[in-house]
């Protein structure tokens, strides 16, 4: 570049910062101080420069040390990537950012990106399991502190939170949300972002949230991932968006399109989906970004014939960013020159990617989430554990508990038999990402050989998770034998859920049932803890057993939580936010579900013509929100202040919870609401709230909830979102099957 532009480009750059360098102070992306800042710098870029900033690459990451893959680097320094995922630690960033700032024209930095999903390197429950916790403080806590992390380790940008309706367990992903249900997917949803952005993305322990995966990605055909999604649009409306929707009112500042198409047309394609509802409807004013390859994944689905067919689909239906693709960098540039797509929607593309950049703070200062110090200091603090593991606790979820053998004494003689029992890596879950199993400082088995007294725990693996191989059952049985209790930590192996791991069969793999049966006859004490990304089928085991207990994969600290609430340190108090079917033919199944015009009667079995099987019960094996604790609690006193309201009125439910057990614990109170007649069908009951209580034993606290209007408001046949006056029903209880009800009346005026 000679002297003249070089200089001219100087001249521009300062107009740019000096024009709102105080804006540095005011940042926030409403602020029109940043949009001139924008538009200073976009008037300063080439075609290929601009086309850079749409582009993200993934670099090859590695927790020895940074391997720069040719081709990565090369797009850096020639401006032709503007910004990478898979890439931390503050060495790797930094050396990938000098390359950014230093040797490109503009010196624009690097947005990096990366899947921190339940946790960075100190790793929490996986996402359904955190969802089990209904604790949306704990919840946005431990965001918080994987924002922390995250950022500690040079990165800006998390693919989270996962906000994909989950009702079909066969679908592997189901690991990675926050259940079947809509109101609590909302809820949780925000909660995450609230805890990944904090309050000030200038700051550097913030990190920017992306919506995923946009939209109804969870209702893939067959519960086979990639797959299809067909449904009308009052589903679409109704159950799948809203927790999207939720995510993005809490200021998520980024979108990612999902692998489906929706009604014929794939998401990254879907003007219906990125503009007129995300950004018309919404007003969502951030960047949207593709899943990996999603845009070159057009032409297989067949609304593309080539590249570049697919890029022009995809700008014009509102895509910004092309993950890994490499498509908007190879093609864009002549789909400008053909017209077909006009510089200023590419300039809108690169002003939602720039926005982000000056939002962050990285535009002033790009080397700012690289501080080696605050790394050292920050990734796998003391509490950080601490928070894996209070999220790990209250995560797990306590299925069955007959003649109390749970919780374990000190002094019992316990047998630990299982596959996952003595496994750090399996703690981690499918998305560890940067989480490393030699982080973990104990496994379920360790800590439960911490917990009891000297000399009481004997172990034998038994089996493997998923071979034919029954040679070990005799050493197990014999360890069986010779002890008071037996535990057994058995269910599936972390890369058996997750992206691309769909299951036909939702049994224990290999023979770990056959085990559990052959242990199960010698009455003594069982109990199954097992690990899992999504509801099994597990009936047999269930019965089999005299104790169950959901420990999810429970991150880094997840040995010792397991361990503790199995010995009364901690107290179960998770509840399932996923319903557990009987068997794979009963799937989609999940609690909402609507009455039919001939509902099967379970007191009168014999009629004929209702809605049922003729091989098992409608009822699942376990319901959503379901889970005990060592504690009991009883329900009283539901009572309504007035059984009538008024259009924009509101209702006031109170109730009776007390502790009628022999420990402290917690209850996740749960408020349903029937609409029994309507314009269309609604479902039976539809979680409208809920509350985590800790209640001492002996003690009773009255929860209160208000009902408001807008909680009743659906879509209605002619597809406009409001109520309709009638007779509706509130259930209170400690789970979707509770029958504890009071009703009301809304008025028509
Ligand atoms: C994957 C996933 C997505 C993830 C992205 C980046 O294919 O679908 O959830 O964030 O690629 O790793």
């Amino acid at each position: 570049m000679n002297t003249i532009n070089k200089i001219l480009l100087a001249i521009g750059l300062l107009a740019s910062v000096v024009a709102c360098k105080h804006s540095a102070d005011t940042i926030g992306h409403n602020n029109d101080k940043i949009s001139q800042r924008v538009d200073s710098l976009l008037n300063l870029m080439t075609l290929e420069e601009k086309i850079g900033q749409t582009v993200l690459f993934t670099s090859r990451w590695d927790v020895t040390g940074p391997v720069l893959r040719e081709g990565e680097e090369d797009a850096i320094k020639t401006g032709k990537c503007g910004n990478i995922f898979n890439a931390h630690t503050v060495e790797y960033t930094r050396k990938l950012q000098e390359l950014a700032v230093n040797e490109t024209r503009l010196g624009i930095p690097l947005l990096f990106g990366y899947d921190v999903i339940h946790g960075h390197q100190t790793l929490t429950p996986i996402s359904l399991g955190e969802s089990a916790s209904w604790d949306l403080k704990l919840i946005e806590k431990s965001a918080r502190m994987a924002a922390r992390e995250a950022a500690a380790s040079g990165l800006h940008w998390t693919f989270a939170p996962m906000c994909d309706i989950g009702r079909d367990p066969r679908w592997g992903r189901v690991s990675e949300g926050a259940g079947e249900d809509t109101f609590l997917g909302e809820q949780i949803a925000a909660a995450r972002v609230r805890g990944f952005q904090g309050n000030d993305l200038s700051q550097t322990n913030t990190i920017l949230a992306c919506v995923k995966h946009m939209a109804a990605y969870g209702a893939s055909l067959a519960g086979r991932d990639y797959n299809s999604v067909d449904m009308s649009d009052r589903v679409l409306r109704e159950t799948y968006l809203p927790p999207y929707k939720a995510a993005i009112d809490a200021g998520a500042r980024t979108v990612m399109t999902s692998f489906n198409d929706l009604d014929g047309v794939p998401a990254s394609a879907n003007r219906y989906l990125l503009t007129d509802i995300l950004r018309d409807e919404w007003g969502f004013d951030g960047m949207v970004v593709t899943d990996y390859t999603a845009i070159n994944e057009l032409i297989p689905h067949g609304v593309a014939k080539d590249e570049y067919e697919a890029g022009v689909l995809a700008m014009k239906a509102g895509v910004d960013m092309d993950m890994e693709g490499g498509v908007f960098m190879d093609h864009l540039k002549e789909a400008i020159e053909n017209g077909e797509i006009s510089e200023e929607e590419l300039n809108n593309a690169v002003r939602n990617v720039l926005r982000l950049k000056f939002e962050l703070g990285i535009m002033d200062d790009p080397f700012k989430y690289c501080n080696v110090v605050r790394e050292r200091e920050e990734v796998l603090s003391e509490k950080n554990r601490e928070t894996a593991y209070e999220m790990a606790v209250a995560s797990c979820v306590l299925l069955k508990n007959e003649a109390n053998v749970l919780p374990l004494k000190k002094d019992e003689k316990v047998a630990v038999i299982g596959p996952l029992a003595n496994s750090k890596r399996d703690l981690l879950g499918s998305w560890k990402a940067a989480g490393k199993p030699q982080a973990v400082e104990a496994t379920i088995l360790e800590a439960i050989t911490t917990n009891a007294a000297k000399g009481k725990v004997h172990f034998v693996k038994g089996c493997d998770v998923n071979t034919e191989d029954r040679s070990g059952f005799s050493k197990a049985i014999q360890a069986a034998k010779n002890a008071d209790k037996v535990v057994m930590v058995m269910g599936e192996k972390w890369n058996m859920s997750g992206e691309a791991a769909c299951r036909t069969k939702l049994d224990l793999p290999g023979v770990q049932t056959d085990l559990i049966s052959q242990i199960a006859q010698l009455n003594k004490p069982v109990i199954l803890v097992y690990m899992t990304g999504r509801s099994m089928t597990i009936e047999k085991e269930v019965e089999a057993v005299d104790a169950v207990m959901n420990v999810w994969y429970p991150g880094t600290e997840g040995g010792r939580a397991v361990a503790d609430l199995l010995y009364a340190k901690q107290i179960p108090s998770g509840k399932l936010t996923m319903t557990m079917p009987r068997n794979v033919g009963q799937i989609p199944i999940y609690y909402n579900y609507k009455n039919t015009g001939r509902p099967f009667n379970p007191e009168k079995p014999k009629d004929t013509y209702k809605s049922r099987y003729l091989d098992v019960e409608n009822t699942p094996l376990f319901p959503f929100g379901y889970g005990l604790s060592y504690t009991t609690f009883a329900y009283s006193k539901l009572l309504l202040d007035k059984n009538t309201m008024n259009q924009g009125g509101e209702l006031n439910i109170t109730v009776d919870v007390t502790n009628t057990g022999d420990y402290d614990g917690s209850e996740v109170v749960q408020l349903y609401i029937r609409d029994h007649v309507a314009s269309v069908t609604r479902p039976l009951k539809e979680l409208k709230g809920f509350e985590k209580v800790f209640i001492r034993k002996g003690e009773t606290k009255t929860i209160r909830f208000a009902i408001t209007e807008d909680m009743l408001a659906f879509f209605r046949q002619d597809m406009s979102f409001g109520t309709e006056p009638g007779t509706f029903t509130v259930f209170v209880g400690a789970d979707s099957d509770t029958q504890n009800q009071v009703e009301f009346t809304l008025l028509n005026q």
